[in-house]
């Protein structure tokens, strides 16, 4: 048997739609794998009663059969479903090291981004590599046509999740299918600004290249108290603060000690909402690993 710890994971950060994305420390899915004459699929954890065990409708089974491994796969989910935090991604990265792992295939981690894609596509319909890509390799990653770039930083953040469940599905068709030059000009120089933060390691920078006003925006409108949570947050402390990939979870990041205050204010302003929440103090970590 071989068993993969992979983390949660929050894409986007703002100006980088679909190209950026951070591995979380916390919280994460563990996957278990023993070898099988065919797939079948065992869900516990957080939200697991929403999962489907049918290997076709389940992002593992498409990993399973990516890398020709049939297996009994055990999910012991940690990261809660269509919450912005790439469940589905975890469970796929995990699945994709732990077979690669069970079966001897011997592919890279950056070989496995592809192949962890193809079970993103089983959930939104397409084979995003932005967050199980960070999955993977852990760190903040940048996933293009070309590949995925990744910077090892570490960066104080806030993942703060209510509960409101918000498909990527959803939250894709509200995307608007064009931009201002304006706006795509303002995007460059705000991504640019945050891949530079990450770089240095720098909280500020990084969250003052989080703004975004294509994407953000639309998808805001798709979760009660956003921008109350995101003002809270702001005076709390966060340097920056945006939707956590397709969300409802919200994002921040700020000092390493203001990290409590900005989780209080976060989870205060949900509750003015009538909004049930919890928050994770976490920060930018490693990527899948093999127990
Ligand atoms: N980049 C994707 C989105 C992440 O925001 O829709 C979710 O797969």
């Amino acid at each position: 048997m071989v068993t993969v710890r992979a983390p949660a994971t929050s894409a986007n950060l703002g100006s980088g739609f679909d190209v950026f994305g951070v591995a979380l420390d916390r919280p994460a899915d563990i996957v278990h794998v023993e070898r099988a004459d065919r797939t079948t699929i065992e869900v516990t954890g957080v939200g697991s009663q929403y999962i489907p065990t049918d290997p076709d409708r389940n992002v593992v089974g498409a990993v399973a059969e990516a890398l020709d491994a049939p297996a009994h796969i055990r999910i012991d989910k940690g990261v809660r479903p269509s919450s912005g935090l790439g469940s589905s991604a975890a469970s796929s990265a995990a699945a994709a090291v732990a077979l690669n792992e069970l079966y001897d295939r011997g592919l890279s981690r950056e070989e496995l981004v592809p192949v962890a894609a193809e079970g993103e596509a089983v959930v939104s319909g397409e084979a995003h590599a932005d967050n199980v890509a960070p999955a993977l390799l852990g760190g903040f990653t940048v996933a293009t046509d070309e590949g995925v770039t990744t910077v090892d930083a570490d960066i104080p953040l806030v993942a703060c999740l209510p509960e409101i469940a918000v498909s990527t599905r959803d939250a894709r068709r509200v995307v608007p299918s064009d931009a201002s030059i304006e706006d795509m000009v303002h995007t460059v120089g705000r991504a640019a600004t945050l891949a530079v933060g990450m770089c240095r390691r720098d909280p500020d920078l990084v969250g003052a290249g989080m703004h975004d006003r294509v994407v953000t925006p639309a998808r805001a409108e798709l979760i009660n108290g956003y921008h109350a949570v995101r003002e809270a947050a702001l005076d709390a402390g966060a340097s920056g603060v945006t939707v956590s990939g397709a969300g409802p979870s919200v994002l921040g990041v700020c000092q390493a000690a203001d990290r409590t205050r900005v989780a209080g204010a976060m989870l205060e302003a949900f509750d003015e909402a009538d909004v049930a929440a919890r928050a994770y103090k976490t920060r930018v970590g490693r990527g899948a690993e093999v127990f």
